[in-house]
């Protein structure tokens, strides 16, 4: 007996070739948006991540291939339709000169206004929420300029927020935050997926974060290909690790969830004494075969 095809999942990417101008990123890139998950991609520098989820916001068109939302081609969408839909936050972003972090917030309401539609208590319980949700409401009437990296940074996470869509692609949402902020940021992901079902996408460079988080994840390596993709536990290892980032490692289960951390290979020198320690020189690193 055949296991049954699992449902067509409403964000898919079909055989994408990827470029800017003459550089292309990807090709042959496919990837699956599970409904109602909690998709990590994780890459090295450069690999394709933020033009993978530019393409999936149909803010960049594929030289080939195509990005299915909700069993239609992305490219037949009005661009209203498709942003009450999806939600990107892009890597980086450049507020209007002078803008309060309270108008810009607003601006994630764009989608749902109209010519007739008139701001409505609706589109300001949203902004509110959205607000008080990433800890920027106290700051409503400050300019954007102002702010700190990582205020900035929720205020942009913000106006994604009060877009209100089921659908969120976040890239790097937790650069620029301290800790406990990233915390707070993923944990919000977290309950947006879990409490309202939201389909959540974010690119992360922590692996720790990216395993503890994810119920999805999607390893990218150089070329913009996908090396593995599952469930964090059954993609972690250290072999991918050194495989796709070229970096030594091993994996232990994270003391606080069990999911797999990753703990660097430390050079000889942090090495315990007793000689117990698996810290490795450079050196014997760089000779092991990959
Ligand atoms: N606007 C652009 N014009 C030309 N090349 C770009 C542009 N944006 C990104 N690239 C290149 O595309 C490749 C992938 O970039 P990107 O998707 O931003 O990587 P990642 O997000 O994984 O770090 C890189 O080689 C980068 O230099
Ligand atoms: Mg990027």
């Amino acid at each position: 007996m055949t296991a049954p095809h699992p449902p067509t999942p409403r964000l898919r990417a079909e055989d994408l070739t990827l470029s800017y101008d003459q550089r292309t990123v990807a090709t042959h890139l496919g990837v699956d948006i599970p409904d109602h998950s909690f998709t990590v991609i994780i890459g090295p520098n450069a690999c394709g991540k933020s033009t993978l989820l530019k393409a999936l916001a149909r803010m960049l068109k594929p030289r080939h291939g195509q990005v299915h939302l909700d069993g239609a081609a992305i490219a037949s969408y009005r661009s209203r339709e498709v942003a009450r839909r999806i939600g990107l936050l892009p890597q980086t972003s450049t507020a209007p000169g002078g803008i309060t972090v309270g108008d810009l917030v607003a601006r994630g309401r764009y989608p749902h206004q109209g010519l007739l539609k008139q701001w409505s208590a609706d589109d300001e319980t949203a902004v509110v929420d959205a607000m008080r949700q990433t800890g920027v409401l106290e700051l409503a009437d400050r300019p954007v300029d102002d702010l700190s990296g990582g205020q900035r940074q929720r205020v942009w996470l913000s106006m994604v927020l009060a877009q209100q869509t089921s659908l969120l692609l976040l890239d790097e949402p937790t650069t620029f935050l301290d800790i406990a902020h990233q915390v707070d940021v993923l944990d919000l992901c977290a309950d947006l997926h879990a409490r309202k079902g939201h389909t959540v996408v974010a690119v992360l460079h922590d692996l720790n974060q990216a395993c503890r988080y994810a119920t999805h994840l999607v390893v990218m390596r150089p070329g913009g290909t996908v090396a593995a993709e599952g469930a964090p536990a059954d993609v972690m290892t250290a072999e991918l690790v050194e495989d796709v980032f070229g970096l030594a490692c091993r994996i232990i289960d994270d003391p606080e969830t069990g999911t797999p951390l990753m703990i660097p290979a430390a050079p000889r020198r942090f090495a315990p004494e007793d000689g117990e320690g698996h810290g490795r020189s450079p050196e014997s690193v760089m000779a092991e075969p990959r």
